[in-house]
Parts: structure tokens; C-alpha cells; sequence
């Protein structure tokens, strides 16, 4: 076997605790995840090799062999449902601790979220025989770790980091070795954020749909995330992507798991001549906003109660007059579906990004566009649709109790201690 089949091929895998899921791990002898981590847990086969890490605690179990594939439910009812990507773990009386493996997995280079080819499982097995704490010799990562096969962890192919903030800044377009739309093509959507979506709204097999799908980015982040995806537009650039215009969809009602959109903002881009086009349509006339919304209302329909639907749309600023955009397509999204929450994405690679269009915009006292909208919405049985229910409920907030509570707890902490 050549050196770099030697070091590609993946042999164990690390599945993450916490203090509240750690004892079940060991009571069932079952590891999981939750969908965020699907894939990992999916490729485990029977024979692997496997470690338990506590992310409170740092603390790192091991090693432990599969006994059988990774599948999903093996336990429906285990950690409540929670995390359904599971795998069986064989009992074994060789099972050994490492108190301080989060600095050593640092050093090592390992990410316990991706899988470990075979030199780093065989250092793991090694730390967890060889390490002090558990009154074997003191561990020498020198010696275990040979310089060559340091950080050799990496996965077979590059992938985004998860967003936890409502800020999402890309470098560029795309990731990975293979190309996930067309980096060409106006208005492409950054493949960022297709990730980021179907890994928190959808689990593997899920079906999504792009209506207006352009380049075909969601197509081939789907693909890659083993995501079923129908890709529609107007005017489609490529073989796989079908002809037909979002405001009549040819799926059935409630049928689908996630709905992407990245619309056009208006008439700032010529992306076709067909007559269909919405981006002839100016974003300063309401029949923008009618004809987005009959898009809007094809979407509520095919989609399932409770999945969710990304708009991604950015504001206007032409001939000296601003126009919300991003605010007026809310509003309208507002009577179909509630809310989740709105991301603000950095806009990078546009046209005005350029020494010429900064000059202007501090001479002529205007802002570029720096941000779009990317508003998550929710299909809710509670809403009816087309409600004109644009209405916020209010979650009721008192800094006094909060204050009240919190001077409560440290009293008790402070008894305790
Ligand atoms: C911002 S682009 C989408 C970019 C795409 N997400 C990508 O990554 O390449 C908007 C797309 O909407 C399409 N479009 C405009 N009107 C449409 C309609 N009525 N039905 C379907 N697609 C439409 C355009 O052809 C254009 O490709």
C-alpha cells in the first residue's frame, strides 16, 4: 500500500459527550450524535475503532471497537431522541482514561469532529495505554508522535466551520476541492451558506429545493452533503437544472425538508431575456414584491409543517435613493412563515469592492452595500397563510427579575461552597 493510501485511509473516530450524556454512552454501550454530524457517524463500519470524549471534562475514553455499523435509530429512545446517529460499542475491560486530552488532541492536530486515519487511531490506542493518568510511563508526544505523520488529520476534503453568530463572513465563494456553483456567474451565493443550512435544518436523504437555483450552487453542496435536490430557474445555465418558473412549482403541497432562495434584488443584474425573469423587474415597483411573493406562497405550500426556508436578499442604493429591500421581502415573508432568526452575510466579491467605487462613495457621501439578509423562516401549522400577521410576539424580558434570580443563585453557590 503506498504512503498516501497509508495515511487517507480512516480507521477510528471520536464521538463527543457531555457530563449529562456520558453515563447513558456507557450504561447502553451505544455512542450517537445528532444530525449536525451524521456523515461521521454514518461511515462507521463494524470493527472500527472508536473513543469517547467528554467536552466538559476534557476527558478521553478508549479505545473501543464498533460492533456494529453506524446507523440511525439503533435506540430510538435513547437520549430522549436526541441524537439518533448511532453506533454499538463493544464492552471491553481494557478501556483506559486520559484526563487531559484536550491540549494532547490539540498538539496531535485532531479534530474529534472529523474521522482519524490510521496513524493517528494507533497514537490515540497509544496515549490511552502509555499516558500518566493511567500510572503508566509519562507520556513523550515526541516520542509518540514522529515529526512525519504529525497533523495528518486531514479530511478527505475541506469543510466549512458551523456558524453560532448571526454574522457570516466568507474569504470567497466556495470550498473544497470540488467547485459548488459557478464562481462566474452573477449573483452566485457564496457555498458557505447552503452548508451551514442544510447541516442545521435537514438531516441526510432530506429533500431540498432552489427555485431559483442560477449556477446551481444548493445542487452541488446537497450532492457532496448526500441531500436529495431539486434545482429549478428560469433560464437554467446547466443540464441538471430544471426549466420553470418558481411562482408555479410542480411538487406536491407539504413534501418538501428545506427550501433555499437567493432571489434577484431587483433589476441590478441581467441575468436573462426570458420574459419570466423577475430580475427585470425593478425592487423600487410593488410588482416586485407581488411577483416575490407568489414565489413566497408556492414555497409554503410544498414545504413541510415546521421545515425551514432561507431567503437570502440584499438592499438597494441606485441614482442617490436607498430602498430596503431586504425589509420589504420580510414583510411579505411575514404573512406565510415565523420567524427564526436573521443572518447578516458580508458581501465580499462584488463589483463595487474596488479602490474607484470607495473614492465615490466618501466623495458623493453614500455607503456600498456591505451586508445581505439571510432570513430563516419557519413553516408553522399556527400560521395562517397569507395572514397579514406581520405582528411580533413579544418575549417578555425584566432585567429586575433576571438581576433577582441570578443574586439568588450565587447566594445558593456561595452557601454550598
Ligand atoms: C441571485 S441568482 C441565484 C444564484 C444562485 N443561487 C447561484 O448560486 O448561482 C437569481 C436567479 O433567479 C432566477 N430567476 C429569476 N426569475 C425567476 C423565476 N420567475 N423563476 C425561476 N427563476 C428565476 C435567475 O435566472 C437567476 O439565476
Amino acid at each position: 500500500m503506498s504512503q498516501a493510501q497509508t495515511v487517507t485511509e480512516v480507521k477510528g473516530y471520536i464521538f463527543a459527550c457531555t457530563n449529562k450524556t456520558e453515563k447513558e454512552c456507557f450504561d447502553r454501550m451505544l455512542f450517537s450524535t445528532n444530525k449536525i454530524y451524521a456523515e461521521k457517524a454514518l461511515q462507521v463500519k463494524k470493527g472500527d475503532m472508536l473513543f469517547l470524549l467528554n467536552l466538559e471534562t476534557d476527558v478521553l475514553y478508549g479505545p473501543f471497537k464498533a460492533e456494529s455499523d453506524g446507523k440511525k435509530d439503533i435506540v430510538p429512545e435513547a437520549w430522549g431522541g436526541k441524537y439518533p446517529y448511532q453506533v454499538v460499542v463493544e464492552k471491553s475491560d481494557k478501556t483506559a482514561v486520559c484526563k487531559t486530552s484536550g491540549k494532547i488532541l490539540n498538539r496531535l492536530g485532531v479534530d474529534w469532529k472529523e474521522p482519524l486515519n490510521s496513524e493517528l487511531t494507533d497514537i490515540l490506542v497509544e496515549l490511552l495505554k502509555n499516558g500518566h493518568d493511567n500510572g503508566g510511563s509519562p507520556l513523550n508526544l515526541q516520542f509518540i508522535v514522529p515529526k512525519k505523520i504529525r497533523n495528518l488529520q486531514k479530511p478527505a476534503d475541506e469543510k466549512p466551520t458551523l456558524e453560532a453568530t448571526t454574522l457570516w463572513d466568507y474569504p470567497r465563494q466556495s470550498y473544497g476541492k470540488t467547485p459548488k456553483g459557478n464562481n462566474r456567474y452573477a449573483g452566485v451565493t457564496p457555498a458557505f451558506i447552503l452548508y451551514n443550512m442544510i447541516k442545521r435544518y435537514t438531516e441526510p436523504g432530506d429533500l431540498v429545493v432552489d427555485p431559483m437555483s442560477g449556477s446551481g450552487t444548493t445542487l452541488d453542496v446537497c450532492r457532496e452533503e448526500n441531500r436529495r435536490c431539486i434545482a429549478y430557474d428560469i433560464a437554467p445555465p446547466r443540464l441538471d437544472i430544471i426549466q420553470n418558473d418558481a411562482r408555479h412549482i410542480p411538487l406536491d403541497d407539504n413534501s418538501v425538508d428545506m427550501i433555499f432562495i437567493d432571489s434577484p434584488y431587483g433589476d441590478n443584474i441581467d441575468y436573462n431575456s426570458h420574459p419570466g425573469n423577475i430580475g427585470k423587474i425593478s425592487a423600487e415597483s410593488d410588482e416586485f414584491y407581488d411577483e416575490l411573493e407568489k414565489v413566497m406562497k408556492e414555497c409554503h405550500r410544498i414545504l413541510k409543517q415546521g421545515k425551514v426556508l432561507g431567503w437570502l436578499i440584499g438592499d438597494q442604493w441606485v441614482k442617490k435613493k436607498f430602498t430596503p429591500v431586504g425589509f420589504l421581502i420580510y414583510q411579505r415573508l411575514c404573512k406565510y412563515f415565523e420567524t427564526v432568526d436573521i443572518v447578516c452575510v458580508t458581501r465580499r466579491n462584488q463589483t463595487s469592492n474596488t479602490g474607484m467605487w470607495y473614492n465615490r462613495a466618501i466623495r458623493f457621501n453614500f455607503y456600498l452595500r456591505g451586508f445581505k439578509y439571510l432570513f430563516l423562516m419557519r413553516k408553522d401549522s399556527d400560521k395562517k397563510e397569507g395572514s397579514d400577521r406581520t405582528k411580533v410576539n413579544w418575549t417578555q424580558y425584566s432585567r429586575e427579575k433576571d438581576s433577582e434570580k441570578a443574586h439568588a443563585s450565587s447566594k445558593k453557590n456561595e452557601a454550598q461552597e
